[in-house]
């Protein structure tokens, strides 16, 4: 039977007590990590969310019932009580600190048992994750993961904290809601009341923090969860937390400036690391010109070149005819790299840049004995002196080439860069590059919807010297939006907003929106800015990447508790789930999948 707690009150957590403590009487509370069984000495690891703590029990000295502590297994919970004592020299464990004492125990009580979980609780766990995900109660009982919770814990109460003092409020807004253009599908809600009709979870909170400050608030925040339909990676859910924030009377250097501080304060309080402030700042043409992307990780070279006016002309039609069909041929200089890469791997790197869309990928390699390349024998001499001497290549390196338009180009070698990157052993440890880019474009054409698409949102406001060219050249036409990058994930994005009702009805028909549309859409807020409307812009923050970023993980899924797999299930609980038929005629809904059956 488990037993009852009967007035016995928990006096210390394992991993606060210190050699300070010895001869004191304490009563702990936790779990068996380990056990063991000497015959007449039973060493028992407790452990708490603190740490761990050696318990033993002495058969000789012990009052109790021995059986009941020989009875113990892994994840017990017990409660101890026992005197704090050095251990003995032979005993000493240097690997945790609480290693050079223990607790003598005159009495037990099992609160719980505990059947054999189906993993070990230990950090360097080779279990698989949908295991983990599976029986995530146990898995968050990992120092590790308890550790990621805390971290993550402490970067939002010091987020509040450094918001608070510059005097934001913190205000919560609607999860059910009109749906937002973030950009991504919405997760909808039927409404019963309202047959036929849907509540979208917010994407963001937008448009609310807009009226916000349509509202006088002046300074807002909110650490809130998003809800975005789209395909999962390593650093993306379906739902997510943002850091949320919005500003009236500025521009985007006063956002910039605050954030920096707010980061600065974020990873001293949080990791004790000492970020230098300024960030450096690139524009998006600069950031994709040298690294192909507009989230550069910075903390290593392997900048990319490029070589268009070289071979506009060359006799290698490969590369002629994409720069004269207006595409480009940049390529990057793996310094080093040719003693390290065999040709097999070469030639797994030129399938590699095919998923991002290139058709092929030349390199040369330059060997103590010469050069080796696919290509050479098609470029003239001064073709290749000049690729040389742009891109200072030397013995020893190999030059990787991507020939096509600027979108496969980028892609294909921003990516490459990376996987360069970790190959070489390029990637400094306990480096943080944090950065903005700015001046993005306004908008971008999407392939798939056949139009041009709000880059970041359709309430970013154009930079003031391109507003009179939103609808009649929007490959050129620049935002006044910033992100901000950490060692190359996109840790935040934010941008000045449009503040007027007539600029706001002019985006949304340069996005295609009729004026009907776009009233029936966003009438609310095109009304609102008609009512006083303060200049405004913000920022948000993804939580869980800033955590994941902080923790050294590898996934976003190590720093949130409940997180969902790849197809958006929750392994646990097993959600999605069919409801009741009877739920659903309430809501006014019948499923094909129901009809299939
Ligand atoms: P944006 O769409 O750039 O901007 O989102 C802000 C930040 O949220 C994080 N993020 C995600 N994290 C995990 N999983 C996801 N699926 C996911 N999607 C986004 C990223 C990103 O930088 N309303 C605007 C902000 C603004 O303009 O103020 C917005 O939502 O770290
Ligand atoms: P080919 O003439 O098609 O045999 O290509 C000669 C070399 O150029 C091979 O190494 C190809 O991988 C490479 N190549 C082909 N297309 C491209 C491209 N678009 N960009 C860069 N290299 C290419």
């Amino acid at each position: 039977m488990e037993e009852m707690l009967q007035g016995w009150k928990r006096t210390a957590m394992c991993g606060d007590i210190t050699e300070a403590d010895i001869g004191e009487e304490v009563t702990l509370m936790g779990w068996v990590d380990a056990r063991h069984d000497l015959g007449s000495l039973i060493f028992i690891d407790l452990r708490d969310r603190t740490g761990l703590m050696q318990i033993v029990f002495d058969k000789s000295a012990y009052s109790g019932s021995f059986e009941a502590v020989e009875s113990l297994r892994s994840e017990y919970v017990i409660a101890v009580k026992g005197k704090v004592v050095r251990r003995s020299e032979d005993t000493i464990n240097p690997k945790i600190p609480t290693g050079t004492i223990e607790v003598r125990a005159d009495a037990l009580k099992i609160l719980s048992r505990s059947e054999t979980p189906p993993f070990e609780i230990e950090d360097d766990t080779r279990v698989r994750e949908e295991l983990r995900l599976k029986y995530r109660y146990l898995d968050l009982r990992r120092p590790q993961m308890q550790k990621n919770l805390e971290l993550r814990h402490k970067i939002t109460v010091e987020t509040r904290r450094f918001l608070e003092e510059n005097g934001f409020l913190e205000i919560e807004t609607p999860m059910l809601q009109k749906s937002t253009p973030e950009g991504a599908r919405d997760y909808l809600v039927p409404s019963r009341t309202h047959a036929g009709t849907f509540f979208a979870l917010p994407q963001s909170p937008q448009l609310f923090k807009q009226l916000l400050m349509v509202s006088g608030y002046d300074r807002y925040f909110q650490i809130v969860k998003c809800f975005r339909d789209e395909d999962l990676r390593a650093d993306r859910q379906p739902e997510f937390t943002q850091i949320d924030m919005e500003m009236s009377f500025v521009e985007a250097d006063d956002v910039m400036d605050l954030n920096e501080r707010l980061l600065k304060h974020l990873f001293k309080e949080v990791i004790g690391v000492d970020l230098r402030t300024p960030f450096p700042r690139l524009t998006y043409r600069e950031a994709m010109d040298r690294y192909g992307s507009d989230k550069p990780d910075t903390r290593f070279g392997l900048e990319l070149v490029n070589i268009s006016d070289i071979i506009r002309d060359s006799e290698f039609k490969v590369f002629s005819n994409v720069v004269k069909k207006g595409g480009s041929v940049r390529c990057i200089n793996a310094k080093g790299a040719a003693d390290v890469l065999a040709r097999r791997e070469i030639d797994s790197l030129v399938d590699f840049v095919k998923i991002y869309g290139a058709k092929g990928m030349a390199w040369i390699s330059f060997k103590e004995d010469g050069m080796i390349s696919p290509i050479t024998k098609f470029l003239s001499e001064k073709e290749l002196q000049e690729i040389i001497d742009k891109t200072g290549a030397e013995t020893g390196d190999i030059l990787f080439f991507v020939g096509d338009t600027n979108k496969v180009v980028f892609d294909a070698l921003g990516a490459l860069r990376l996987k360069l990157a970790e190959r070489l052993d390029l990637i400094p440890e306990n480096t943080w590059d944090l950065l903005w880019v700015t001046d993005f474009p306004l908008f971008e054409y999407s392939e798939e919807e056949k139009r041009y698409v709000a880059k970041h949102h359709p309430f970013t406001s154009p930079m003031d010297e391109d507003v009179e060219i939103i609808a009649t050249d929007k490959e050129n036409a620049r935002a006044k939006a910033y992100d901000v990058i950490c060692n190359g994930t996109e840790l935040g994005g934010g941008s000045i907003r449009i503040h007027s009702t007539e600029l706001q009805e002019k985006m949304f028909e340069a996005l295609g929106f009729s004026k009907e549309d776009a009233w029936d859409r966003f009438g609310f807020l095109l009304e609102a800015f008609r009512y006083g409307t303060p200049p405004h812009g913000g920022l948000a923050y993804g939580l869980d990447r800033m955590a994941m970023l902080m923790a050294g993980a590898g996934s976003i899924r190590d720093v949130i508790a409940f997180p969902k797999v790849q197809n958006a299930s929750d392994l646990m609980t097993q959600a999605p789930a069919a409801v009741d038929t009877k739920q659903l005629r309430e809501l006014h809904i019948r499923t094909t999948a129901e009809e299939k059956v």
